[in-house]
C-alpha cells in the first residue's frame, strides 16, 4: 500500500493542469469520490491495525497535498482567465492622446534653428541677475529710466539683485567667458513691471544675438538679419532698417519686415503701413566691449534681440499676447501639428 501511496504522490506532483478542463480532469481522477485517493482510503480499511498509524499518516498527508495542488492550479488559472482580455484582439487600441508645443517654444526652436544654421550657438543666462550684467556693463547710464523701479523688477536694494529685463544681460556674460570670434543666441525668459493688456505683459521672452569678430560689420548686420527674415516669414520678406538708440549699441536700429498678412499692401495688423517692427540691434558699443574685457580697439561687433511672443504672434496671427499664457486647451490644440 506504502507503494501506491508513493507512485500515486509522484503522478500527482507530476500533472501540470494548464486549462479549466484539465482542472476538472484532475479534481475527478484524484478527489472526486470515485477518484483515487477514495479508492486509497477504502482499501485502507483492509490494512492490518499494526500498520494503520503509518499508512494512514500518509494517507492523510497525501490527501492534503492533492487538495492544495488542485486548490494553487485553480487560483492561478483564474489570474489568468481575469488578466487575458477576452475580447476581440483584432479591436484598434484606445486613441493615444499626445500633448503639443507650445507656440512660444515652436517659436523659439525655429528662431534658433535658423541661426544655428549659420553658425551660430546656443548660450543661456541666470533669470536673476545682478546690476551689472543687465545694466551698468551694457552702458546703461546711472539715471537711466529702466533702472526705475516702475520698469524692472527688484528682488533686492544694495546689491542691486533684479529679474532681468531683457536677454541682452546675456551678452556680458558670454563676453566675460568667452574669446572672439563670438557667435551666440540666447533665448530666454524676461521680467518688466508693466501693466498685462492684449499687447503688454509681465514675463515675455526673447532671443538675442550676439557676434563679435575682427571686422564685423553694420553690412553683416543687415545680411545676416535678412537671412532670418526670408527663412522666418518667407523668401518674398523685404526688410527695413530705422534708426534708434539703445545704450548697449552704437548706431541703433530697429528692423521691419513686410507684412507677411498682407504682403506690403497694407491691412490692420501692420495699420496700413506694410511693415511691422520685429527687433531692437546695433553695432555692439565700444564701452560695453572694454567693460567686459574685449578690445574695441581690435574687435568690432553686433547685436540683436527680438521678442519671440511678437514673433509668434506675426506667424500665427495671434491678436492677444495674454493667450500665450493662459493654457486654454482649445488655443493650444490649435498647434498639435505645427
Ligand atoms: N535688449 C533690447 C530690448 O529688450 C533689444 C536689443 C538687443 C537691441 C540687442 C539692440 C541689441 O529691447
Amino acid at each position: 500500500m506504502l507503494d501506491t501511496i508513493n507512485t500515486l504522490r509522484a503522478e500527482i506532483l507530476s500533472s501540470q493542469p494548464a486549462s479549466s478542463e484539465q482542472l476538472e480532469e484532475f479534481r475527478l481522477l484524484y478527489l472526486s469520490k470515485k477518484g483515487k485517493i477514495s479508492a486509497l482510503f477504502e482499501a485502507f480499511k483492509q490494512v492490518p491495525t499494526v500498520q494503520k498509524k503509518e499508512i494512514g499518516g500518509q494517507l492523510n498527508a497525501l490527501k492534503i497535498m492533492a487538495t492544495e495542488r488542485f486548490e494553487n492550479f485553480q487560483q492561478s488559472l483564474a489570474l489568468l482567465e481575469t488578466s487575458v482580455v477576452a475580447d476581440d484582439l483584432t479591436k484598434p487600441s484606445q486613441p493615444f492622446l499626445s500633448g503639443s508645443r507650445h507656440p512660444i517654444s515652436l517659436v523659439r526652436k525655429e528662431i534658433c534653428d535658423i541661426f544655428s544654421r549659420i553658425g551660430f550657438t546656443i548660450y543661456e543666462g541666470p533669470e536673476i541677475e545682478d546690476d551689472w550684467h543687465n545694466f551698468t556693463g551694457l552702458n546703461f547710464p546711472l539715471n537711466h529710466p529702466a533702472r526705475d523701479m516702475q520698469d524692472t523688477f527688484f528682488i533686492t536694494s544694495s546689491p542691486d539683485i533684479l529679474l532681468r529685463t531683457h536677454t541682452s544681460s546675456v551678452q556680458v556674460r558670454a563676453m566675460e567667458t568667452q574669446k572672439p570670434p563670438i557667435r551666440n543666441i540666447f533665448p530666454g525668459r524676461v521680467f518688466r513691471n508693466e501693466a498685462i493688456s492684449a499687447r503688454a505683459h509681465c514675463i515675455f521672452h526673447q532671443v538675442e544675438g550676439l557676434y563679435i569678430d575682427h571686422n564685423v560689420s553694420f553690412a553683416d548686420l543687415k545680411q545676416t538679419l535678412l537671412f532670418f527674415a526670408k527663412e522666418m516669414f518667407g523668401e518674398s520678406t523685404q526688410i527695413r532698417l530705422r534708426p534708434s538708440f539703445f545704450p548697449f549699441t552704437e548706431p541703433s536700429a530697429e528692423l521691419d519686415v513686410s507684412c507677411s498678412i498682407c504682403g506690403g499692401k497694407g491691412c490692420n495688423v501692420c495699420k496700413y503701413t506694410g511693415f511691422l517692427e520685429i527687433l531692437g540691434c546695433g553695432m555692439v558699443d565700444p564701452n560695453v566691449l572694454d567693460a567686459s574685457g574685449i578690445d574695441s580697439k581690435e574687435y568690432t561687433g553686433f547685436a540683436f534681440g527680438m521678442g519671440i511672443e511678437r514673433t509668434a504672434m506675426l506667424k500665427y496671427q495671434v491678436n492677444d499676447l495674454r493667450l500665450y499664457f493662459e493654457n486654454d486647451i482649445r488655443f493650444l490644440h490649435q498647434f498639435i501639428s505645427a
